[in-house]
């Protein structure tokens, strides 16, 4: 007999096969017993008859609790009704892994209950649909750089500066000396870029925020991409080009879990067919203002130089109804190797993208200083000390060229396309301010 898992079932209709799976939940009568089995990549219907199997088969059926773990025997079944398009008719069942007390149940659980017990919560269908829409995110990201003539260049989690800021650096002992937890790896992707062409990493990032909010996540996944001879427009439309595959890989590989989640796949549609907007951080400020002498806003009135909070974003993306590049933020509030716009040396050459829906930022990215002079006074105006950024400005002393970049949130991704609410569901395992266990 073959033991296969459930997603290969059009290849075994009419046939018996053997396939190891939990018990997600049970429905029995007199006559017959409705398994809800999942063998972890599949949700499926095992169905017991009583007159068809030995007595202590269905006795065994009748008895499960859930997530008791089974060896269970059955012929493939076509089912029109069923998501999946297959059923398993059983004729044979070994417990192998008993289950009680199981603490998550059908019924509804508080957050802090469900997040005490993640390692478990990881099981239930919505949890399972949208760690598949992360799989399919990161499998279309490595799909759309190797289309596009990228290499992965792995960045280093240890780090003897900051990436972007000194206020939400970890810091670590390093045999004596301090060293931080990597916040992003474009330095070293910078680097890259002047080897390699153009290159991208992947991996752990770490902010230590202390904001609680439905965005933030202490430990996070971020995809640097950098290549040189390029200018922030021309980084613009790779940037939509890149979130757009992004967006198409879930919609085609995993349309059941966007299903699973009555995520509005409509709308992704249209994120993919329709141009994203572009505007400028002073036309956004001008817009948040104009909008407040309409109505009443449920945001705070900002001035020219101040930064967005998160009901500002949101407000923003929400007018436009697409993704949103906000362009040329002021220096003051932006990361020290960002090129100033030509002739207006307050606003720099970066962009956010901003998801619609009050997704908030997926992307921060911007053209690099790649002048030596100006990024040494830069490094020193933001208080940090350039001997910490020596191989950084060695880049601008051989062979500098005009080159630009950015990051995406991976978390930040998978919560505007899954399309839940909070950021802590979009990764396995999440890092919060007041959580570092399980
Ligand atoms: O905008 P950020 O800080 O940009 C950078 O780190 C640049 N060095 C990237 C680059 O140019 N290569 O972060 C990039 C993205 C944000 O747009 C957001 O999606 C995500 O990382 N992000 C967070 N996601 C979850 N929790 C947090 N605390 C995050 N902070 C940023
Ligand atoms: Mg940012």
């Amino acid at each position: 007999m073959k033991k296969i898992r459930m997603n290969q079932a059009k290849d075994y209709v009419g046939q018996t096969v053997l396939i190891g799976a939990w018990v997600a939940n049970k429905r029995s009568s007199g006559k017959i017993a409705f398994l809800q089995l999942r063998d972890g990549a599949t949700y499926f219907q095992g169905i017991v008859v009583k007159s068809d199997v030995p007595e202590e088969v269905f006795e065994i059926a009748k008895s499960l609790t859930q997530e008791t773990a089974v060896y269970v025997t059955g012929v493939v079944q076509e089912d029109t009704r069923s998501r999946l398009g297959y059923e398993l008719l059983v004729t044979g069942l070994e417990v192998i892994g008993e289950s009680h007390e199981y603490p998550i149940t059908p019924k509804e659980h508080g957050t802090d209950f469900l997040m005490d017990h993640r390692h478990l919560w990881l099981r239930s269908s919505k949890q399972h649909a949208i760690m598949q829409i992360r799989n399919a995110i990161i499998y279309a990201s490595y799909e759309f750089f190797d289309q596009n003539g990228f290499i992965k260049f792995d960045s280093p989690i240890l780090s003897g500066n900051a990436a972007e800021n000194t206020t939400e650096l970890f810091e670590t002992d390093y045999f004596g000396d301090p060293a931080f937890l990597s916040q992003s790896g474009q330095l070293y992707l910078e680097a890259g870029a002047m080897a390699f062409g153009p290159v991208f990493d992947f991996g752990p990032v770490f902010r230590a925020e202390k904001s609680k909010t439905r965005r933030h996540l202490t430990e996070f996944w971020m995809m640097d991409a950098e290549y040189p001879f390029v200018t922030h427009d021309e980084s613009l439309d790779l940037q939509e080009a890149y979130v757009k595959a992004l967006i198409q890989g879930v919609l085609d590989r995993s349309p059941h879990a966007l299903e699973t989640l009555e995520r509005d796949v409509e709308l992704l549609k249209k994120y993919v067919s329709e141009p994203f907007k572009r505007i400028s951080y002073d036309e956004a400020i001008d817009l948040l203002q104009a909008h407040e002498a309409d109505e009443d806003t449920d945001y705070e009135h900002l001035e020219h130089g101040d930064d967005f909070g998160s009901p500002h974003e949101t407000w923003i993306s929400n007018h436009f109804g697409v993704p949103t590049f906000v362009m040329n933020y002021p220096a003051d509030i932006k990361a020290f190797y960002m090129k100033p716009v030509p002739g207006n040396e307050s606003r720099v050459l970066c962009a956010d993208l901003l998801a619609p829906e009050g997704y908030g930022e997926i992307i921060g990215g911007s053209e690099r200083e790649v002048d030596y002079d100006k990024l040494y006074e830069k490094i020193k105006e933001n208080g940090l000390n350039p001997d910490d950024y020596a191989f950084y400005l060695d880049l601008r002393k051989y062979g500098s060229v005009p080159h630009a970049g950015f990051g995406l949130g991976l978390e930040r991704m998978v919560t505007f396309v899954a399309g839940t609410k909070h950021i802590r569901e979009a990764i396995p395992f999440p890092r919060l301010l007041n959580r570092i266990f399980p």
